[in-house]
């Protein structure tokens, strides 16, 4: 896969270079976390993401002093949402290891079979698609459903089981003769079909629109409310177990045959093969129908067949010994880059976009490809006219991976990036510099708020779910009202002034094409709920860059309220050093957070958009909980080491900065408490020579309330 522009050799880095770097990583880690497991969005490729983590970890196993307490190596899979209660699931739900070439899977087959001490084939495989969806337990007591969990971290999952339930394909009950207990494990997902028409209706109504069908069935069974879910299209395979009283059956083919006598749906591409050579001829033939199949598939499952073959197998780590998943490789087309355009986001980074002669990379339509930077245009050399390979990898936005150099090519237009915004200002194009003060790749517009185009992405921003979120009024009518001339939206302000401006136009509003009376009238509602905002989603919503919304929680913590932050914020832009320390002081608010809120309180522009935003919160801006000083954490330092078993180190960090404790990365004289659980290492340690308390995580959440 191509890459911007290739970092820093690990082996080159200082050591100075090295903390920025993992600083920079676990912030970035941790964002692309965020929009996967909470927004259901993803912004890069699986192959990306890996790269980072990779990265990361190289740089910490070459620094190890330098492993932040926050270090993305600590945490595995998915965080478990505190929203949803907690499942523990009886048998851990593993993860599969990967094959990529065919030498792989004729590796996997002699590996069992040297294992096992057996001869080349005495052992039978199944070879079935891999549903890229989410992997779900059901369990059934005396054949009835009783719970649903997803995998969460294959340990403790989230209880899904309301929503669960508004699965057609799911039986709630199993006919007579099935085990007392059982746990059914399959995949949940949704159709290429269901997808589609759940996005035009996404669309339609301004909501969100998802990447892929595996995030949309995700964010459908995330939800809160289960008539959400049950409104979304949610199918079901059912392929393994979990728990058992009793096995039907004693092979892998044979336990999914059971399941499909018990009324779930199965896959049909489920075959069993004697060899590596039956399992590769099989993992060709979906591949070959893989574009035509109804639903997403990234690989091809090969498992041994005879159950007593897996239990002697056993597991290495995470996965079993006796299965591997065969993935497919990125999906790639040649076409035409007919023009390159350049888009301006939010933060008024210029991201240059391949338009590109229609065509299909694996079953999907692609016009529109990224280009990443202007390094990136110049690595490729890619000229208007030029023939270029498209990549889609499983998901997310396309990307140009090649560039055919024909004889042509001399002939075409270099691409010049532009020095100025595409924007009616032309204001400057400053390209970024790196935490290190090297060039960066990031070039972007100085005109932050005056630029039309970052503009219209602040409003889109102000007006998400996790900001103001305004029923009625998401990204689509945001840009139908900053291109509307008697109505127009140019600042978060104007929004609670509309119904005014509509009165005073003689509410012209809902004769407008896409409105109507109830609709408008709903709109105001909606609006004026909006008058009243808690803290947190007010900072978040103002765009501060670097400000995200852990952060913006943070900041309202610690401030209090909008009066206090905003001095604090103002008192930052004017340089003054004891609000900048002060800031400082604020659990994981650091320099580059406070230099993002000191720039953006030292524009003038943003000053009056914010004053006019503020007169407009006449329902107040909702003051947030300040920390309590009344506990017996309050005012302490705590360092989680080890691990946690029945908390997740966010909920236990949260829980500790709740009860007016700081909690620390590291153990030092200052330390008051280290709640140590199994695996604790050297911080333990320091802390028995430090003579500093030590409790395991029951004591801590005694002590956190329960
Ligand atoms: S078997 C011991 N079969 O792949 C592992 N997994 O990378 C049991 N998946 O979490 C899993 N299709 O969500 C199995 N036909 C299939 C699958 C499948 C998709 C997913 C599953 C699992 C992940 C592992």
């Amino acid at each position: 896969m191509s890459k911007p522009t290739p970092p820093a050799a690990v082996d080159a880095l200082t050591e100075l270079e090295a903390a920025a770097e993992l600083a920079r990583l676990a912030a970035e880690i941790a964002e692309h976390d965020r929009r996967y497991h909470d927004e259901d969005a993803p912004t890069i490729s699986d192959a990306d993401y890996d790269a980072l983590r990779r990265r990361n970890e190289a740089i910490e196993a070459r620094f190890p002093g330098l492993k932040r307490a926050d270090s993305p190596s600590e945490r595995v899979g998915a965080p478990i949402a505190a929203r949803f209660d907690k499942i523990q699931h009886v048998v851990p739900m593993l993860s599969l290891d990967n094959a990529f070439a065919e030498a792989d899977a004729v590796e996997f087959v002699a590996r069992v079979h040297r294992f096992l001490g057996l001869l080349p084939g005495s052992v039978t495989f199944t070879a079935e698609p891999k549903i890229d969806g989410l992997s779900m337990n059901l369990r059934y007591v005396e054949g009835r459903l009783t719970s649903a969990a997803t995998r969460g971290d294959g340990t403790t999952g989230e209880n899904v089981t309301n929503n669960v339930l508004t699965i057609k394909e799911i039986p709630r009950q199993l006919p007579p003769g099935a085990p007392g207990v059982i746990d059914i494990r399959g995949e949940v997902y949704m159709t290429k079909a269901d997808f589609k028409a759940l996005n035009e209706r996404q669309q339609a109504a301004g909501e969100k629109i998802f990447a892929n069908p595996r995030n949309a069935a995700a964010g459908s069974l995330r939800q809160l409310d289960s008539r959400v879910t049950a409104s979304r299209a949610l199918s079901f395979f059912a392929y393994a177990w979990g728990e058992a009283s009793e096995l039907p059956a004693d092979t892998q083919f044979g336990m999914v045959e059971a399941f499909r006598g018990w009324n779930f749906v199965t896959n049909p591409l489920m075959v069993r093969c004697a060899d590596a050579e039956a399992l590769i001829a099989h993992y060709r033939l979906i591949e070959a129908m893989r574009a035509n199949l109804p639903y997403d598939i990234d690989g091809v499952v090969y498992k041994v067949d005879q159950l007593e073959l897996q239990t002697r197998l056993g597991f290495i780590s995470r996965s079993p010994r006796w299965a591997i998943a065969h993935k497919f490789p990125a999906e790639q087309a040649t076409t035409t880059l007919e023009a390159i355009d350049i888009q301006v986001g939010r933060t008024g980074a210029l991201t240059p976009v391949a338009r590109l002669k229609s065509v299909t990379v694996g079953g999907v339509v692609v016009t529109n490809a990224t280009l990443h930077n202007a390094d990136e245009i110049r690595r490729l050399d890619a000229r208007v006219g030029d023939t270029v390979t498209v990549q889609r990898a499983g998901d997310v936005i396309p990307q140009i991976v090649e560039v055919k150099k024909d004889e042509a090519h001399d002939t075409r237009e270099a691409f010049v990036f532009p020095h100025v915004c595409p924007c009616e200002l032309k204001t400057p194009v400053n390209r970024e510099a790196t935490a290190t003060g090297g060039e960066g790749v990031i070039s972007r517009c100085s005109g932050e708020f005056a630029c039309p185009y970052q503009r219209i992405e602040h409003l889109k921003h102000f007006v998400s779910r996790r900001a103001f979120d305004i029923e009625g009024l998401g990204e689509k009518q945001i840009e139908f009202f900053f291109n509307d001339t008697d109505l127009p939206i140019r600042e978060p302000g104007d929004i609670f002034t509309l119904g005014q401006r509509d009165a005073a136009n003689l509410k012209k509003l809902k004769d407008k094409e896409g409105f109507g009376a109830t609709s408008v009238k709903k709109l105001y509602t909606a609006i004026d709920e909006r008058r009243t905002i808690a803290l947190d989603r007010f900072i978040y919503a103002l765009g501060i860059r670097n400000v995200g919304e852990t952060t913006a929680r943070q900041l309202a913590r610690a401030y209090g309220s909008w009066k206090a932050f905003h001095q604090a914020a103002l008192a930052v832009a004017a340089i003054d050093i004891a609000a900048r320390n002060e800031m400082d002081a604020i659990d994981q608010i650091g320099e580059t957070v406070i230099d993002s809120i000191a720039a953006y309180f030292a524009e003038s522009h943003n000053l009056v958009i914010v004053e006019r935003l503020v007169a407009e919160m006449t329902g107040g801006i909702a003051e947030a909980e300040k920390p309590k000083t009344d506990t017996v954490v309050a005012g302490k330092t705590i360092v989680f080491t080890g691990s946690l078993e029945k908390l997740t180190r966010d909920e236990a960090k949260a829980q500790a900065e709740r009860l007016g404790a700081k909690v620390s990365g590291s153990v030092s004289a200052k330390t008051n408490l280290v709640v140590a659980g199994p695996g604790a290492g050297s911080k333990l340690t320091k802390a028995q020579e430090l003579g500093i308390e030590v409790i395991d995580e029951d004591a801590w959440i005694a002590l956190a309330g329960g």
